[in-house]
């Protein structure tokens, strides 16, 4: 039999099994054997194509699975929960920088112009992608400054770099042979991507993560034609499309066109004149139980601060306790929460909260008034009532869970500290809302001992 049929009847099963996984990626209860299934497909993928006829020596692909496996295995394991985003981010990165060195090999002076263009092409959104998600990744871990970074001139500068790319873009696939042109590509490739992040930061960084997974799929689905693999195409289409539908989900919540946010400086471009007013009420943990005892619906908000503290499993274990004494809680979910996509329905997932606890932004802001107690864990821009209240505010017109609606308002947190945004937040001020400082998890323990005392 023809093995090239196999081999491409193998990417037929492998594309059927991605779009499945992808689908049941889409609800909790099934995300779990969606990535199953997925990895599956990709084992598929990458077994069919090793049995290609045009494979000349795997003796580089053996030490390059060896080495990557050891990496990648040591990494997934000592990785800490919170750093995930920058992991993921990292991720990004390097399936891009795949996609250069694939683009790169497979560079053919006989090729024909389409080649030829799928090459560049995979060399640029791969390069892009790779400066790109290592300026995110710096961004998110803090090892430098998440504000964006602006200068005088800078759109100048940029509308050269892409005129100056479009122009070696054009001379590379009438003369591949010129390395000049070539290398010239890759270095404006990989200052583009640092050009195109730098000024992005604040709350806006979601729309950044989700993006540059969707430029990976891209470049990996420009590799996929440069070297004429399907399943590349089909793979990279798919996390191309995925991650632009994930970046329109994350525009809208936080309520910006992409175009807006690709060529604002987000917080540069807007003055603060925010004045608070009010004064901060702080409350002890065991005060704060009387309150929780008496209440009869109660609304858990968590942010970030529950990853850093670690605290799901113990929010779970007070959730019980409440429901025991019959009343009900449910959990209000930010899509920005967190510093990634998904990242507080992850951490509720492994304390195995149940789903239907869950509820989106949208649904709890409708009846927030009738909640008794909102407890804000580790949360600080997603429930920024300056998002509503205050028009001079970088995140002025972002939607927010509007914590302050509700009759009584917990935040737990440490101090008085902003947020990712590093802006401040008037709720800490409000007449309603009591501070509850300390360690997320430390505090929440402490109310579980007086549940059961
Ligand atoms: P943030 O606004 O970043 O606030 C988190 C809060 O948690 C901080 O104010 C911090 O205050 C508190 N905290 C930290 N450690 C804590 C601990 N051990 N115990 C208790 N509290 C602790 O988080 P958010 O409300 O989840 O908002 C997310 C932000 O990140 C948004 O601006 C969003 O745009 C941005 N972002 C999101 C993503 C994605 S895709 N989700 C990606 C990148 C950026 P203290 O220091 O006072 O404790």
């Amino acid at each position: 039999m023809d093995i090239s049929l196999v081999i491409n009847f193998a990417y037929v099963v492998s594309a059927g099994l991605f779009i499945f996984g992808l689908k049941m990626l889409g609800s909790p209860a099934t995300a779990r054997r969606g990535n199953m299934i997925s990895a599956a497909a990709m084992l598929v993928a990458v077994v069919f194509a090793l049995l290609d006829q045009q494979i000349i020596n795997f003796q580089w692909i053996i030490i390059g699975i060896a080495i990557g496996s050891l990496i990648g295995v040591v990494i997934a394991r000592t990785v800490e929960m919170t750093s995930m985003p920058e992991m993921v981010a990292l991720f990004n990165g390097f399936g891009g920088m795949a996609s250069l060195l694939v683009g790169w090999s497979a560079i053919d002076p006989a090729a024909a112009g389409f080649t030829l263009t799928t090459i560049f092409l995979s060399i640029l959104i791969g390069g892009l992608t790779f400066t790109g998600s290592l300026i995110a990744y710096a961004k998110l871990s803090e090892k430098m400054p998440g504000k964006p970074l602006v200068f005088k001139g800078q759109a100048i500068f940029n509308t050269l770099l892409i005129l100056g790319i479009i122009a070696s873009g054009v001379m590379f696939v009438q003369d591949p042979t010129n390395t000049t042109y070539l290398y010239t590509a890759i270095g404006l490739a990989l200052l583009f991507g640092v050009m195109a992040v730098i000024p992005i930061g604040g709350a806006d960084m979601p729309v950044v993560i989700s993006l540059l997974n969707s430029y990976s799929g891209l470049a990996a689905c420009a590799a996929g034609f440069a070297v004429g693999n399907n399943i590349l195409i089909v793979a990279g289409s798919l996390v191309g499309a995925s991650g632009i539908i994930l970046t329109q989900i994350m525009c809208k919540a936080m309520n910006r066109s992409l175009i807006n946010v690709l060529t604002s400086g987000f917080s540069a471009v807007k003055s603060s004149t925010m004045v608070i007013e009010g004064e901060v009420k702080p409350m002890s943990a065991s005060d704060a139980y009387y309150v929780l005892e008496a209440a009869s619906s109660v609304l858990i908000v968590p942010g970030y601060g529950m990853a850093v503290a670690q605290a799901q499993h113990v929010v779970k274990e007070l959730q019980e306790l409440m429901e025991e004494n019959d009343t009900e809680v449910n959990y209000g979910i930010h899509p920005v929460a967190g510093r990634m996509p998904g990242h507080m329905n992850v951490l509720l997932a492994e304390a195995d909260v149940s789903y239907d606890l869950l509820l989106e932004m949208d649904q709890v802001n409708q009846r927030m008034e009738t909640y008794d107690v909102a407890i804000v864990i580790g949360a600080n821009d997603v429930v920024n009532p300056a998002a509503r209240e205050m028009e001079g505010s970088p995140i002025y017109g972002m939607p927010v869970i509007n914590v302050d609606l509700a009759k009584t308002v917990f935040v737990m947190k440490r101090s008085m500290a902003s947020g990712f945004a590093g802006i401040d937040n008037p709720l800490f001020f409000k007449e309603n809302t009591r501070m509850i400082f300390g360690d997320a998890k430390e505090s929440l323990g402490h109310m579980i001992r007086e549940f059961g005392n």
